[in-house]
Protein backbone atom coordinates (compact mmCIF):
# COMPACT_ATOMS: atom_id res chain seq x y z
CA UNK A 1 0.00 0.00 0.00
CA UNK A 2 2.72 2.14 0.85
CA UNK A 3 4.46 1.84 -2.47
CA UNK A 4 1.24 2.24 -4.04
CA UNK A 5 0.98 5.92 -2.77
CA UNK A 6 4.04 6.79 -3.81
CA UNK A 7 3.62 5.53 -7.18
CA UNK A 8 0.41 7.81 -7.43
CA UNK A 9 2.13 10.60 -5.57
CA UNK A 10 4.51 10.11 -8.50
CA UNK A 11 2.47 9.85 -11.09
CA UNK A 12 0.62 12.71 -10.25
CA UNK A 13 3.58 15.24 -9.65
CA UNK A 14 4.77 14.04 -12.90
CA UNK A 15 1.38 14.87 -14.49
CA UNK A 16 1.44 18.44 -13.30
CA UNK A 17 4.94 18.60 -14.74
CA UNK A 18 3.38 17.21 -17.76
CA UNK A 19 0.44 19.68 -18.13
CA UNK A 20 1.71 22.76 -16.46
CA UNK A 21 0.69 24.74 -19.53
CA UNK A 22 -1.13 27.81 -19.00
CA UNK A 23 -4.93 27.63 -18.61
CA UNK A 24 -6.39 27.02 -21.93
CA UNK A 25 -9.46 28.73 -20.67
CA UNK A 26 -13.18 28.63 -19.56
CA UNK A 27 -16.17 27.37 -21.49
CA UNK A 28 -19.20 25.33 -21.89
CA UNK A 29 -19.58 22.17 -23.57
CA UNK A 30 -21.75 19.30 -23.02
CA UNK A 31 -19.64 16.65 -20.80
CA UNK A 32 -18.82 13.30 -21.35
CA UNK A 33 -20.51 10.67 -19.63
CA UNK A 34 -18.58 10.46 -15.67
CA UNK A 35 -19.23 6.36 -15.97
CA UNK A 36 -16.97 6.25 -19.10
CA UNK A 37 -14.19 8.48 -17.10
CA UNK A 38 -14.28 6.81 -14.00
CA UNK A 39 -13.82 3.10 -15.70
CA UNK A 40 -11.00 4.47 -17.56
CA UNK A 41 -9.42 6.22 -14.86
CA UNK A 42 -8.31 2.90 -13.12
CA UNK A 43 -6.54 1.24 -16.33
CA UNK A 44 -3.66 3.76 -15.26
CA UNK A 45 -2.03 2.27 -12.84
CA UNK A 46 -0.37 -0.45 -14.33
CA UNK A 47 -0.62 -0.56 -18.40
CA UNK A 48 2.31 -0.77 -20.70
CA UNK A 49 3.11 -2.09 -24.05
CA UNK A 50 3.68 -5.31 -23.39
CA UNK A 51 1.96 -8.61 -21.80
CA UNK A 52 -0.75 -8.58 -19.50
CA UNK A 53 -1.04 -4.52 -19.39
CA UNK A 54 -0.51 -3.94 -22.89
CA UNK A 55 -2.98 -2.71 -25.04
CA UNK A 56 -5.29 -5.73 -25.67
CA UNK A 57 -5.43 -5.52 -22.21
CA UNK A 58 -6.56 -1.48 -21.42
CA UNK A 59 -10.10 -1.31 -19.86
CA UNK A 60 -12.72 1.49 -20.00
CA UNK A 61 -13.03 3.10 -22.42
CA UNK A 62 -9.65 1.61 -24.16
CA UNK A 63 -11.97 -1.12 -24.58
CA UNK A 64 -15.30 -0.07 -24.82
CA UNK A 65 -15.04 3.43 -26.86
CA UNK A 66 -16.08 3.87 -30.30
CA UNK A 67 -14.01 6.63 -31.54
CA UNK A 68 -10.28 5.03 -30.83
CA UNK A 69 -7.38 6.02 -31.96
CA UNK A 70 -4.66 5.38 -33.94
CA UNK A 71 -6.38 4.20 -36.88
CA UNK A 72 -4.91 2.40 -40.04
CA UNK A 73 -5.89 5.79 -42.44
CA UNK A 74 -7.13 4.59 -45.90
CA UNK A 75 -6.51 7.08 -48.33
CA UNK A 76 -9.16 5.83 -50.64
CA UNK A 77 -11.92 6.59 -47.79
CA UNK A 78 -10.34 9.92 -47.28
CA UNK A 79 -13.26 12.63 -47.71
CA UNK A 80 -11.86 15.45 -49.30
CA UNK A 81 -12.62 18.83 -47.37
CA UNK A 82 -11.31 21.92 -48.12
CA UNK A 83 -10.13 22.61 -44.38
CA UNK A 84 -7.42 25.17 -45.19
CA UNK A 85 -4.16 26.43 -43.34
CA UNK A 86 -2.98 26.29 -40.02
CA UNK A 87 -2.54 28.85 -37.83
CA UNK A 88 0.24 28.03 -35.69
CA UNK A 89 1.32 31.16 -33.64
CA UNK A 90 4.96 31.22 -32.29
CA UNK A 91 5.63 27.94 -33.83
CA UNK A 92 8.50 30.32 -36.42
CA UNK A 93 9.78 31.95 -32.80
CA UNK A 94 12.73 30.93 -30.45
CA UNK A 95 11.40 32.24 -27.21
CA UNK A 96 12.65 32.84 -23.95
CA UNK A 97 11.26 29.76 -22.33
CA UNK A 98 12.36 26.64 -20.80
CA UNK A 99 10.91 23.18 -21.70
CA UNK A 100 11.42 20.25 -19.25
CA UNK A 101 12.20 17.09 -21.09
CA UNK A 102 11.02 14.00 -19.37
CA UNK A 103 11.19 10.08 -19.66
CA UNK A 104 8.16 8.85 -17.76
CA UNK A 105 8.31 5.12 -18.33
CA UNK A 106 6.21 5.18 -21.71
CA UNK A 107 8.02 7.02 -23.53
CA UNK A 108 10.10 11.23 -23.95
CA UNK A 109 7.68 14.02 -23.44
CA UNK A 110 8.73 17.25 -24.08
CA UNK A 111 6.45 19.93 -21.78
CA UNK A 112 5.99 23.59 -22.17
CA UNK A 113 4.35 25.42 -19.31
CA UNK A 114 2.87 28.96 -20.53
CA UNK A 115 1.02 28.21 -23.18
CA UNK A 116 2.60 30.42 -25.84
CA UNK A 117 2.23 28.50 -28.57
CA UNK A 118 -1.08 27.56 -30.30
CA UNK A 119 -2.74 25.99 -32.74
CA UNK A 120 -6.09 27.39 -34.71
CA UNK A 121 -7.63 27.50 -38.25
CA UNK A 122 -6.92 24.38 -40.40
CA UNK A 123 -10.76 23.13 -39.79
CA UNK A 124 -10.32 23.45 -36.34
CA UNK A 125 -12.93 25.23 -34.20
CA UNK A 126 -11.05 27.93 -31.57
CA UNK A 127 -7.78 28.15 -30.45
CA UNK A 128 -5.45 25.34 -28.71
CA UNK A 129 -2.63 25.82 -25.98
CA UNK A 130 0.12 23.57 -27.00
CA UNK A 131 1.47 22.17 -23.82
CA UNK A 132 4.26 18.77 -24.66
CA UNK A 133 4.83 17.07 -27.27
CA UNK A 134 6.39 13.05 -27.10
CA UNK A 135 6.95 10.27 -29.19
CA UNK A 136 6.26 6.73 -30.05
CA UNK A 137 8.67 4.39 -31.55
CA UNK A 138 9.40 0.72 -32.51
CA UNK A 139 11.84 -1.79 -32.49
CA UNK A 140 12.80 -1.26 -36.14
CA UNK A 141 11.97 0.68 -38.89
CA UNK A 142 9.11 -1.75 -39.86
CA UNK A 143 6.80 -0.66 -36.98
CA UNK A 144 6.30 2.20 -34.50
CA UNK A 145 4.07 4.80 -35.51
CA UNK A 146 0.24 5.05 -33.95
CA UNK A 147 -1.23 5.74 -37.32
CA UNK A 148 -0.48 3.53 -40.39
CA UNK A 149 -1.72 4.71 -43.77
CA UNK A 150 -3.12 2.12 -45.62
CA UNK A 151 -1.70 -0.75 -43.46
CA UNK A 152 1.49 0.56 -43.59
CA UNK A 153 3.34 1.83 -40.87
CA UNK A 154 6.60 4.33 -40.12
CA UNK A 155 9.36 4.00 -37.98
CA UNK A 156 8.07 6.39 -35.47
CA UNK A 157 5.38 8.96 -34.76
CA UNK A 158 5.54 12.51 -33.22
CA UNK A 159 2.31 13.89 -31.20
CA UNK A 160 2.06 17.59 -30.64
CA UNK A 161 -0.66 17.92 -28.08
CA UNK A 162 -2.91 20.72 -27.68
CA UNK A 163 -5.34 21.98 -25.34
CA UNK A 164 -8.73 24.06 -26.42
CA UNK A 165 -8.83 27.59 -24.96
CA UNK A 166 -12.25 27.20 -23.60
CA UNK A 167 -11.41 24.89 -20.62
CA UNK A 168 -8.73 25.58 -17.73
CA UNK A 169 -6.61 23.21 -18.01
CA UNK A 170 -6.06 19.66 -19.54
CA UNK A 171 -7.79 17.82 -16.86
CA UNK A 172 -10.85 19.73 -17.40
CA UNK A 173 -10.37 19.59 -21.38
CA UNK A 174 -10.37 15.96 -21.05
CA UNK A 175 -14.16 15.85 -20.45
CA UNK A 176 -15.09 17.63 -23.23
CA UNK A 177 -14.97 15.94 -26.65
CA UNK A 178 -13.39 18.94 -28.53
CA UNK A 179 -10.99 18.94 -25.38
CA UNK A 180 -7.73 18.56 -27.30
CA UNK A 181 -6.21 18.65 -30.81
CA UNK A 182 -3.08 16.76 -31.83
CA UNK A 183 -1.00 16.84 -34.69
CA UNK A 184 0.95 13.85 -35.79
CA UNK A 185 4.02 13.65 -37.69
CA UNK A 186 5.04 10.50 -39.33
CA UNK A 187 8.91 10.25 -39.39
CA UNK A 188 11.21 8.10 -41.79
CA UNK A 189 14.39 7.00 -40.98
CA UNK A 190 16.77 7.98 -43.90
CA UNK A 191 19.76 9.64 -44.26
CA UNK A 192 21.68 12.12 -42.26
CA UNK A 193 21.03 13.64 -38.66
CA UNK A 194 18.01 16.12 -39.31
CA UNK A 195 19.26 18.90 -37.37
CA UNK A 196 15.65 20.35 -36.59
CA UNK A 197 15.51 17.26 -34.60
CA UNK A 198 18.64 17.53 -32.64
CA UNK A 199 16.32 17.63 -29.54
CA UNK A 200 16.55 14.00 -29.86
CA UNK A 201 19.75 14.05 -28.47
CA UNK A 202 18.21 15.06 -24.77
CA UNK A 203 17.14 11.55 -25.27
CA UNK A 204 20.68 10.44 -23.57
CA UNK A 205 19.84 12.63 -20.95
CA UNK A 206 16.75 11.15 -19.84
CA UNK A 207 17.33 7.53 -20.15
CA UNK A 208 16.64 6.34 -16.88
CA UNK A 209 12.94 5.74 -15.90
CA UNK A 210 11.55 9.30 -14.10
CA UNK A 211 14.56 11.07 -15.25
CA UNK A 212 14.02 14.82 -16.61
CA UNK A 213 16.31 17.95 -17.65
CA UNK A 214 15.31 21.38 -18.41
CA UNK A 215 16.33 22.90 -21.55
CA UNK A 216 16.33 26.23 -23.33
CA UNK A 217 13.89 26.88 -25.80
CA UNK A 218 16.58 27.99 -27.82
CA UNK A 219 18.68 24.45 -27.97
CA UNK A 220 15.30 23.26 -29.77
CA UNK A 221 14.59 24.19 -33.53
CA UNK A 222 11.37 25.85 -33.98
CA UNK A 223 8.26 23.94 -34.34
CA UNK A 224 7.80 24.47 -37.83
CA UNK A 225 10.46 23.04 -38.76
CA UNK A 226 10.35 19.90 -36.73
CA UNK A 227 6.75 19.85 -38.81
CA UNK A 228 6.87 18.23 -42.40
CA UNK A 229 7.21 21.40 -45.00
CA UNK A 230 4.01 20.67 -46.02
CA UNK A 231 1.66 21.31 -43.71
CA UNK A 232 -1.90 21.96 -45.83
CA UNK A 233 -1.79 18.03 -46.81
CA UNK A 234 -3.09 16.21 -43.83
CA UNK A 235 -5.75 13.78 -42.52
CA UNK A 236 -8.05 14.58 -40.10
CA UNK A 237 -10.62 12.53 -37.93
CA UNK A 238 -12.17 12.21 -34.50
CA UNK A 239 -10.58 9.88 -31.82
CA UNK A 240 -9.14 9.86 -28.38
CA UNK A 241 -5.94 9.48 -26.35
CA UNK A 242 -3.90 7.04 -27.95
CA UNK A 243 -2.73 5.69 -24.39
CA UNK A 244 -5.07 4.87 -21.20
CA UNK A 245 -7.35 6.24 -20.45
CA UNK A 246 -8.09 6.79 -23.87
CA UNK A 247 -10.50 9.43 -23.66
CA UNK A 248 -12.42 10.38 -26.62
CA UNK A 249 -11.82 14.47 -26.92
CA UNK A 250 -9.22 14.27 -29.52
CA UNK A 251 -9.36 16.12 -33.08
CA UNK A 252 -6.49 14.55 -34.92
CA UNK A 253 -4.51 15.53 -37.45
CA UNK A 254 -2.08 13.49 -39.03
CA UNK A 255 0.02 14.96 -41.52
CA UNK A 256 0.93 13.74 -45.11
CA UNK A 257 4.17 13.73 -45.49
CA UNK A 258 7.00 12.46 -43.18
CA UNK A 259 9.63 13.49 -41.89
CA UNK A 260 13.65 12.40 -41.51
CA UNK A 261 15.73 11.27 -38.86
CA UNK A 262 18.75 9.51 -39.14
CA UNK A 263 19.42 5.90 -38.01
CA UNK A 264 21.76 7.62 -35.19
CA UNK A 265 18.76 9.79 -33.73
CA UNK A 266 15.59 6.81 -33.30
CA UNK A 267 18.26 4.40 -31.82
CA UNK A 268 18.77 7.34 -28.78
CA UNK A 269 14.76 6.69 -28.62
CA UNK A 270 15.43 3.23 -28.17
CA UNK A 271 17.83 3.28 -25.53
CA UNK A 272 15.29 5.07 -23.55
CA UNK A 273 14.30 2.71 -20.11
CA UNK A 274 11.36 1.47 -18.47
CA UNK A 275 10.38 1.06 -14.91
CA UNK A 276 11.88 -2.37 -14.62
CA UNK A 277 15.20 -0.65 -16.10
CA UNK A 278 14.76 -2.79 -19.38
CA UNK A 279 15.03 -0.80 -22.86
CA UNK A 280 11.49 1.05 -24.02
CA UNK A 281 11.88 -1.00 -27.24
CA UNK A 282 8.01 0.17 -28.29
CA UNK A 283 5.83 1.96 -27.03
CA UNK A 284 2.75 2.98 -29.96
CA UNK A 285 -1.05 1.14 -29.71
CA UNK A 286 -2.11 -0.57 -32.37
CA UNK A 287 -4.60 1.07 -34.61
CA UNK A 288 -8.59 0.27 -33.71
CA UNK A 289 -11.02 0.44 -35.51
CA UNK A 290 -12.68 3.15 -37.56
CA UNK A 291 -16.42 2.36 -36.82
CA UNK A 292 -18.48 4.92 -38.47
CA UNK A 293 -16.47 7.77 -38.34
CA UNK A 294 -14.82 10.01 -41.17
CA UNK A 295 -11.41 10.39 -42.00
CA UNK A 296 -11.42 13.65 -43.98
CA UNK A 297 -8.37 14.80 -46.01
CA UNK A 298 -7.34 18.41 -46.73
CA UNK A 299 -5.94 17.14 -50.06
CA UNK A 300 -6.85 14.73 -52.93
CA UNK A 301 -5.79 11.60 -51.27
CA UNK A 302 -7.71 9.56 -54.31
CA UNK A 303 -4.99 10.45 -56.59
CA UNK A 304 -1.96 10.73 -54.65
CA UNK A 305 0.59 7.94 -54.16
CA UNK A 306 1.81 8.14 -50.28
CA UNK A 307 5.33 7.78 -49.73
CA UNK A 308 6.36 4.31 -48.90
CA UNK A 309 7.01 3.72 -44.52
CA UNK A 310 7.59 1.07 -42.35
CA UNK A 311 4.81 -1.10 -40.84
CA UNK A 312 2.04 -0.31 -37.85
CA UNK A 313 2.47 1.66 -34.59
CA UNK A 314 0.61 3.41 -31.71
CA UNK A 315 0.05 6.85 -29.84
CA UNK A 316 -0.70 7.73 -26.13
CA UNK A 317 -2.28 10.77 -24.23
CA UNK A 318 -3.01 12.22 -21.02
CA UNK A 319 -6.00 10.45 -19.15
CA UNK A 320 -8.50 12.05 -17.29
CA UNK A 321 -11.50 11.04 -14.72
CA UNK A 322 -14.70 12.98 -15.20
CA UNK A 323 -17.24 10.83 -12.65
CA UNK A 324 -14.51 10.58 -10.01
CA UNK A 325 -14.83 14.20 -9.17
CA UNK A 326 -16.78 13.73 -6.39
CA UNK A 327 -13.96 12.17 -4.87
CA UNK A 328 -10.26 13.94 -5.17
CA UNK A 329 -9.23 10.56 -6.44
CA UNK A 330 -10.93 10.76 -9.87
CA UNK A 331 -9.00 13.97 -10.13
CA UNK A 332 -5.86 12.44 -9.35
CA UNK A 333 -6.29 9.85 -11.54
CA UNK A 334 -7.26 11.65 -14.41
CA UNK A 335 -4.04 13.35 -13.99
CA UNK A 336 -1.85 10.29 -13.48
CA UNK A 337 -3.25 8.95 -16.84
CA UNK A 338 -2.33 11.84 -18.25
CA UNK A 339 1.22 11.88 -17.13
CA UNK A 340 1.62 8.32 -18.70
CA UNK A 341 -0.37 9.07 -21.99
CA UNK A 342 1.94 12.18 -22.55
CA UNK A 343 4.68 10.54 -22.18
C1 LIG B 1 -21.13 2.45 -17.51
O1 LIG B 1 -20.58 2.02 -18.75
C2 LIG B 1 -20.87 0.68 -19.03
C3 LIG B 1 -20.09 0.33 -20.28
O2 LIG B 1 -20.26 1.30 -21.25
C4 LIG B 1 -22.37 0.51 -19.19
O3 LIG B 1 -22.64 -0.82 -19.49
C5 LIG B 1 -23.03 0.90 -17.90
O4 LIG B 1 -24.43 0.83 -18.04
C6 LIG B 1 -22.64 2.30 -17.51
N1 LIG B 1 -23.15 2.60 -16.19
C7 LIG B 1 -23.74 3.76 -15.90
C8 LIG B 1 -24.18 3.95 -14.50
O5 LIG B 1 -23.93 4.61 -16.74
C1 LIG C 1 15.50 28.69 -17.50
O1 LIG C 1 16.23 27.92 -16.58
C2 LIG C 1 17.43 28.58 -16.19
C3 LIG C 1 18.25 27.61 -15.37
O2 LIG C 1 17.43 26.92 -14.48
C4 LIG C 1 17.06 29.83 -15.42
O3 LIG C 1 18.24 30.51 -15.01
C5 LIG C 1 16.27 30.73 -16.33
O4 LIG C 1 15.83 31.85 -15.62
C6 LIG C 1 15.07 30.00 -16.88
N1 LIG C 1 14.44 30.82 -17.90
C7 LIG C 1 13.14 31.03 -17.93
C8 LIG C 1 12.63 31.88 -19.03
O5 LIG C 1 12.38 30.53 -17.11
C1 LIG D 1 4.75 32.87 -22.22
O1 LIG D 1 3.44 32.86 -21.67
C2 LIG D 1 3.41 33.36 -20.34
C3 LIG D 1 2.02 33.11 -19.80
O2 LIG D 1 1.08 33.55 -20.71
C4 LIG D 1 3.81 34.82 -20.33
O3 LIG D 1 3.78 35.29 -19.03
C5 LIG D 1 5.21 34.91 -20.88
O4 LIG D 1 5.57 36.27 -21.01
C6 LIG D 1 5.30 34.27 -22.25
N1 LIG D 1 6.70 34.23 -22.63
C7 LIG D 1 7.12 34.56 -23.85
C8 LIG D 1 8.58 34.50 -24.07
O5 LIG D 1 6.35 34.89 -24.73
C1 LIG E 1 -8.34 22.61 -13.59
O1 LIG E 1 -9.46 23.46 -13.63
C2 LIG E 1 -10.49 23.09 -12.75
C3 LIG E 1 -11.69 23.97 -13.02
O2 LIG E 1 -11.32 25.31 -12.97
C4 LIG E 1 -9.97 23.23 -11.31
O3 LIG E 1 -10.97 22.85 -10.42
C5 LIG E 1 -8.78 22.31 -11.16
O4 LIG E 1 -8.22 22.47 -9.88
C6 LIG E 1 -7.73 22.61 -12.20
N1 LIG E 1 -6.73 21.57 -12.12
C7 LIG E 1 -5.44 21.83 -12.17
C8 LIG E 1 -4.54 20.68 -12.11
O5 LIG E 1 -5.02 22.98 -12.26
C1 LIG F 1 22.86 16.29 -21.60
O1 LIG F 1 23.95 15.40 -21.67
C2 LIG F 1 25.10 16.00 -22.30
C3 LIG F 1 26.13 14.91 -22.47
O2 LIG F 1 26.35 14.25 -21.29
C4 LIG F 1 25.60 17.13 -21.41
O3 LIG F 1 26.72 17.73 -22.01
C5 LIG F 1 24.49 18.14 -21.28
O4 LIG F 1 24.88 19.17 -20.41
C6 LIG F 1 23.23 17.49 -20.76
N1 LIG F 1 22.14 18.47 -20.86
C7 LIG F 1 21.38 18.76 -19.82
C8 LIG F 1 20.32 19.78 -20.06
O5 LIG F 1 21.50 18.23 -18.73
C1 LIG G 1 -15.88 15.62 -35.43
O1 LIG G 1 -17.00 15.88 -34.57
C2 LIG G 1 -17.54 17.18 -34.76
C3 LIG G 1 -18.60 17.36 -33.69
O2 LIG G 1 -19.50 16.31 -33.74
C4 LIG G 1 -18.10 17.31 -36.17
O3 LIG G 1 -18.61 18.61 -36.36
C5 LIG G 1 -16.95 17.07 -37.16
O4 LIG G 1 -17.44 17.11 -38.47
C6 LIG G 1 -16.29 15.74 -36.89
N1 LIG G 1 -15.11 15.65 -37.72
C7 LIG G 1 -14.92 14.70 -38.61
C8 LIG G 1 -13.64 14.71 -39.35
O5 LIG G 1 -15.76 13.83 -38.83
C1 LIG H 1 13.64 12.38 -46.91
O1 LIG H 1 14.32 11.46 -47.68
C2 LIG H 1 13.78 11.31 -48.98
C3 LIG H 1 14.50 10.22 -49.68
O2 LIG H 1 15.87 10.45 -49.60
C4 LIG H 1 13.89 12.57 -49.75
O3 LIG H 1 13.29 12.43 -51.01
C5 LIG H 1 13.20 13.64 -49.00
O4 LIG H 1 13.42 14.86 -49.62
C6 LIG H 1 13.70 13.72 -47.58
N1 LIG H 1 12.86 14.64 -46.89
C7 LIG H 1 13.35 15.60 -46.18
C8 LIG H 1 12.37 16.47 -45.48
O5 LIG H 1 14.54 15.82 -46.09
C1 LIG I 1 -8.95 13.41 -57.16
O1 LIG I 1 -8.09 12.87 -58.14
C2 LIG I 1 -8.72 11.84 -58.91
C3 LIG I 1 -7.66 11.24 -59.83
O2 LIG I 1 -6.92 12.23 -60.46
C4 LIG I 1 -9.87 12.46 -59.70
O3 LIG I 1 -10.52 11.44 -60.44
C5 LIG I 1 -10.86 13.04 -58.71
O4 LIG I 1 -11.89 13.70 -59.41
C6 LIG I 1 -10.16 14.03 -57.80
N1 LIG I 1 -11.09 14.43 -56.76
C7 LIG I 1 -11.25 15.71 -56.42
C8 LIG I 1 -12.22 15.99 -55.30
O5 LIG I 1 -10.63 16.62 -56.94
C1 LIG J 1 -3.80 3.56 -50.65
O1 LIG J 1 -4.42 2.59 -51.46
C2 LIG J 1 -5.28 3.14 -52.48
C3 LIG J 1 -5.94 2.04 -53.23
O2 LIG J 1 -6.16 0.94 -52.41
C4 LIG J 1 -4.47 3.99 -53.42
O3 LIG J 1 -5.35 4.60 -54.36
C5 LIG J 1 -3.77 5.06 -52.64
O4 LIG J 1 -2.93 5.80 -53.51
C6 LIG J 1 -2.94 4.45 -51.52
N1 LIG J 1 -2.42 5.53 -50.77
C7 LIG J 1 -1.22 5.50 -50.30
C8 LIG J 1 -0.82 6.70 -49.53
O5 LIG J 1 -0.46 4.57 -50.47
Amino acid sequence: MESFLVVVFLIISCASLAFSAGPCKVGATRKLPINQTFLSSFSLLAWSYEGDTGPNHWKGVCETGKRQSPIDIKSSDAVYNALGKFDLKNYDKKLDLNFTVANNGHGMVVSLAGGNYTVSGGGLVGSYKTVQFHLHWGPNNDEGSEHVVNGTAYPAEMHFVSCNTNYPNVTEALKYPDGLAVLGVFIKVEGDDNDAWSFLDFAANVTKYKSSVVVPASDFAVFNKMLPASKSDYYRYNGSLTTPTCNEVVTWTVFKDAVNISKRQIGLLRKLEKQDGKPLKENYRPPMPLNDRTVKASFNATSVATNPPPAAGSTTMPTGGASVSRMTAGLFLSMLLILFTLQ
